[in-house]
């Protein structure tokens, strides 16, 4: 799963940077995405696999914060992403014709800097938080990485506060995201229901399904997991869970946005048949 991660959202980086016909705001998006996720997976799944390989469990304690500020960071990021993609189509597919001055260059940009800061800062905030908490004994974490709410289980400090802190952010990072996404799809879904042709339909929907499937996935996963209240025998369903949104949903973002997409195909043969060309042209004249 990690080297289809890994090769499907360096392909997907790469070939954005490298066709020209790939420059809109939606690969912009993606392109970010493919490299939050490649972050993402890059601080978990290593780890996880030499634990599997040598059974040496242990992690040290830089290395758990560490792997929790990435956790925080990339999952925040992706729901914030995800959501300023999800206004992107609202403005393609709603207002088509102001589309090119809505999301201008500057406005992509800055809408892509703020999920990755806002994502960062939220990171930090719990990294430190839980940094300054006392842990009384050598204790074991029973998850596949240092996932935060395990990891406030086992301190032996007061972490009520921080669970409120946990609770009140879930509003805005997972609640208030998710009905924004909402909002644009009751948006989009109501203009695809007035064009007349079955065809125009299709056309104009297989432009968002995409990004539509992958906010399913996540969503589907990651805040069943948060939201949920805590049972003693929940814990390896929340394993379970977790691998679904840190190994299958990063390797899944690639397939779904390249294989259904008739852009990223063509552009791929594009790329690949200049390459050739190339290659030829580098033969001859040798
Ligand atoms: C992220 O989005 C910005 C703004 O549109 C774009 O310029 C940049 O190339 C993207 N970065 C990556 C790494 O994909």
């Amino acid at each position: 799963m990690y080297l289809i991660s890994s090769v499907g959202n360096l392909l997907i980086t790469s070939l954005v940077c490298l066709a020209s016909t790939l420059h809109t705001p939606m690969y912009f998006f993606l392109c970010n995405l493919s490299v939050q996720d490649m972050l993402y997976i890059t601080s978990i799944l290593p780890k996880l696999m030499a634990i599997t390989v040598t059974d040496d469990t242990s992690i040290s304690f830089t290395g758990c914060i560490m792997q929790m500020f990435m956790f925080v960071f990339c999952l925040d990021a992706e729901f914030f992403l995800l959501t300023a993609m999800a206004y992107d189509r609202y403005v393609a597919i709603c207002k088509p014709l102001h589309y090119s001055a809505i999301m201008n260059n500057r406005v992509c940009l800055l809408l892509n800097v703020l999920c990755w800061i806002a994502g960062g800062l939220n990171g930090l905030m719990h990294s430190l938080m839980v940094s300054k908490l006392s842990f009384c004994k050598l204790q074991d974490i029973n998850h596949i990485f240092c996932e935060l709410k395990t990891m406030l289980a086992i301190s032996c400090s007061d972490t009520s506060k921080i669970i409120t802190i946990i609770l009140i952010e879930g509003l805005f990072i997972g609640v208030i995201p998710f009905f924004l996404i909402m909002t644009s799809y009751i948006f989009i879904i109501s203009a695809i229901l007035k064009i007349r042709t079955s065809a125009g339909r299709l056309k104009i929907f297989s432009s968002c399904s995409s990004h539509l499937v992958i906010v399913i996935l996540l969503y589907g996963t990651s805040l069943g997991f948060y939201m949920k209240t805590d049972s003693e025998n929940s814990q390896e369903q929340d394993k379970l869970f977790s691998l679904l949104y840190i190994a299958v949903v990063p390797m899944l973002n690639p397939l779904v946005y390249s294989l259904r997409n008739k852009e990223v195909v063509n552009a791929m043969k594009t790329l690949f048949k200049i390459t050739k060309l190339t290659v030829r042209s580098q033969y001859y004249n040798k």
